[in-house]
């Protein structure tokens, strides 16, 4: 089989893919256009629709990375062809790493003190305990999964919610629209762990802000699309004195790299980052693409995405 690899780092996962799968012919986009024609599977993160209409044999496509949003969005995409995903590939370690710092942040009044700090003034804040701080965590994928039960042994309660009903250990699982109802009053700080889809597409809107309790934080790992960015600046108010919303730590946007003119990079309660919560790793990548590549050649059943669903 000829694999061809595309992602910034393509001649480090071409070299060490090649070790995993000797019998196959691994090759990169830079590699000469006849022999990127006949390439029977990609492995790609964010490939671009030239490269991706010039591959009209395709029996698979591996995608590096949990969110399948780009490469299904790309108008190049071909029919049919089945796509394999990487589900956590130790990326949930960092983004629930990620995920504890926002929530310490707020519950540990850090927002707070860096205010304080600001106007050098002294002033311990009543303390919150963690048991009273309800953190909930939209998205039970693979890696909501993770970030919810790390939160839950942290010692946070945990509301989780999915589309469809999900269940987990010490997490109270919500789901449908009843469910989400049912969890954003309860919660002081809101993950957004969902995929982009059209059905999670601004899910956090007016309505949605507005059902989380008064001084609630966001906190977003996932994808910007979930968020509608006018709704989440009206919920903040302006300036330090906090409003409704009491502040967000964002590492995923609508527009990436964020635009230098958006108003999230001032907002003195707004933490942005560059999508650096779930670095993909490339070792423990590696084996679950190479084991996909592996099984899709021969015939054995993988765990497909399903292009309708998003995920
Ligand atoms: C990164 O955002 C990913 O989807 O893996």
């Amino acid at each position: 089989m000829r694999v061809l690899v595309h992602t910034d780092a393509a001649e480090a996962w071409r070299k060490a893919l090649a070790e995993r799968l000797p019998e196959a012919e691994i090759i990169t986009s830079a590699a000469p256009a006849a022999a990127r024609h006949r390439a029977d599977y990609l492995a790609a993160w964010k490939p671009s629709a030239e490269l991706l209409g010039e591959l009209t044999q395709l029996k698979g496509i591996v995608n590096l990375g949990a969110g399948v949003d780009a490469l299904l969005n790309n108008p190049a995409l071909p029919r049919g062809v089945p796509i394999v995903k990487l589900r956590d590939a130790g990326m949930a370690g960092p983004i629930a790493d990620y995920v504890r710092y926002g929530v310490m942040h707020f519950q540990r009044d850090f927002d707070r003190y860096r205010r304080q700090q600001s106007r050098a003034e002294w002033c311990e804040l009543p303390a919150t305990d963690k048991a009273e701080w309800r953190v909930g965590v939209l998205g039970l994928g693979a890696i909501g999964a993770r970030v919810a039960q790390t939160l839950a042994d942290d010692g946070f309660p945990v509301h989780g919610w999915s589309r469809s009903p999900k269940t987990l250990p010490g997490v109270a699982c919500h789901h449908g629209d009843d469910g989400l109802r049912e969890l954003l009053p309860r919660v002081k700080s809101l993950v957004l762990l969902l995929p982009d889809t059209p059905a999670t597409r601004q899910i956090i809107d007016a309505e949605s802000l507005g059902a989380l309790p008064e001084g609630a934080s966001l906190i977003n790992p996932g994808r910007g699309s979930l968020i509608d960015e006018a709704a989440l600046l009206e919920a903040l108010g302006d300036g330090e004195a906090e409003g409704r919303l009491r502040g967000a730590l964002l590492d995923a946007f609508p527009e990436e790299p964020l635009p230098a003119s958006s108003p999230l990079w001032s907002h003195p309660r707004v933490l942005v980052t560059p999508h650096m919560a779930g670095p993909t790793p490339l070792g423990e990548a590696l084996d679950q693409v190479a084991e996909a590549l592996r099984a899709m050649e021969a015939g054995e059943p993988v765990e497909t995405i399903d292009p309708d669903a998003g995920y």
